[in-house]
């Protein structure tokens, strides 16, 4: 466990990467095994009321084709990664009103019928919305604070609130999801001393997953003149997630791939234990344009799953048969 001048220090001082991250290897080994799990991910819906600026998906980015998949189609996709062997799925989208209580709740309930652990990552909703959809039987959920730096937050946020934000991770907590969230590395103006008081944030709120990206810069939004965020970086606070959170989930995510062609199984050797691949059709992938050059875009399900199994493997790993709740040794 380390002090927040600890964190500090560690993420300036380039000459401890290498030790920084064997440790973390060393002990996402200790706690959680060499299994990885494999989560499938169904990006149905890229129509978004906020206006983030960092991402593609905003309601004012007149560039983006928008679509969303409907229940039926959704269902398609849940059962043939069920086919595949997936054992969890996570429903992305942006903050698509359209996808009411209701609806949300009729297709949590064919997914789970699936027999399957259910992932939500569709944004900030109310306790009673996020009490159906656990009623319903969603197991998850995620929601990254992206930052803890209240200024950034509101200046990367307009008309976003970061006490909803936190109120949100609160009322799933008390639900009785499991609970994940993250933050955005190399935002514009992010200080490494924020960066610590987010991996505090993370220790904080007992997180029992945590997913940590580069930030990528989008043309298509207000932060296209801002550069890419660091790589390495990204990796040294995923490092001292792992550390300071022994047992939780600590996806190798997407963005980090997108910056490095070998990024994930680089993260998967310093920390994290889960890999999201793509489950839906080329269709949808690229207009799911959250950053330029995503991976994966002109690739379908199975061949990702093949890709990503053979990744695993190369490097000695297995891949779980579970559903891969957190905190296994409890
Ligand atoms: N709308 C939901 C939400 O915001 O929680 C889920 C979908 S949103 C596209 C998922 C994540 O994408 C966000 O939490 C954010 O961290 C990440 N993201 C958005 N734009 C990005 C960018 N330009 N670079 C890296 N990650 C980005
Ligand atoms: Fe919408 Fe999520 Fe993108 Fe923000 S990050 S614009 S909420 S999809
Ligand atoms: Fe999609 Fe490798 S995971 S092609």
């Amino acid at each position: 466990m380390f002090a927040r001048k600890d964190i500090i220090e560690i993420l300036k001082d380039e000459s401890k990467n290498e030790w920084l991250f064997s440790l973390a290897d060393k002990i996402r080994k200790d706690n959680v095994g060499d299994e990885i799990h494999l989560r499938g991910l169904i990006e149905f819906s890229n129509i978004c009321k906020c206006s983030c600026k960092y991402c593609g998906l905003r309601s004012p980015n007149k560039e983006v084709s928008r679509y969303r998949i409907l229940k039926d189609e959704l269902l398609e996709y849940a059962k043939n990664a069920v086919k595949m062997g997936y054992k969890t799925l996570v429903l992305q989208s942006g903050e698509d009103e359209f996808y009411t209580q209701e609806k949300m709740v009729e297709i949590i309930k064919e997914i789970k019928k699936l027999d399957v652990a259910l992932t939500l990552s569709i944004g900030e909703r109310s306790y009673e919305d996020y009490q159906a959809f656990k009623e319903a039987g969603a197991d998850r959920y995620l929601i990254r604070i992206e930052t803890t730096d209240r200024q950034l937050y509101k200046n990367m946020h307009p008309n976003m609130d970061f006490n909803n934000r936190v109120r949100c991770l609160k009322d799933l907590r008390k639900l009785g999801y499991e609970v994940g969230t993250g933050c955005l590395v190399g935002l514009p103006n992010q200080t490494i001393e924020s960066l610590a008081d987010d991996i505090l944030f993370f220790k904080e709120i007992n997180a029992d997953m945590v997913g940590i990206g580069p930030f990528i810069s989008n043309p298509q939004t207000p932060l296209k003149n801002y550069p890419n965020g660091n790589f390495e970086l990204s990796l040294k606070v995923m490092a001292l997630t792992r550390i300071m959170l022994p047992d939780i989930n600590i996806p190798a995510t997407t963005a980090m791939e997108t910056l490095n062609p070998n990024g994930r199984i680089i993260a998967l050797q310093s920390g994290a234990n889960v890999v999201m691949p793509n489950v839906t059709t080329t269709e949808y992938r690229a207009k799911y344009k959250i950053y330029p050059n995503k991976i994966c875009i002109t690739e379908n399900p199975d061949k990702c799953r093949n890709c990503i199994e053979a990744k695993i493997k190369s490097i000695g790993r297995t891949i779980s048969t579970g559903y891969g709740f957190s905190h296994p040794k409890q």
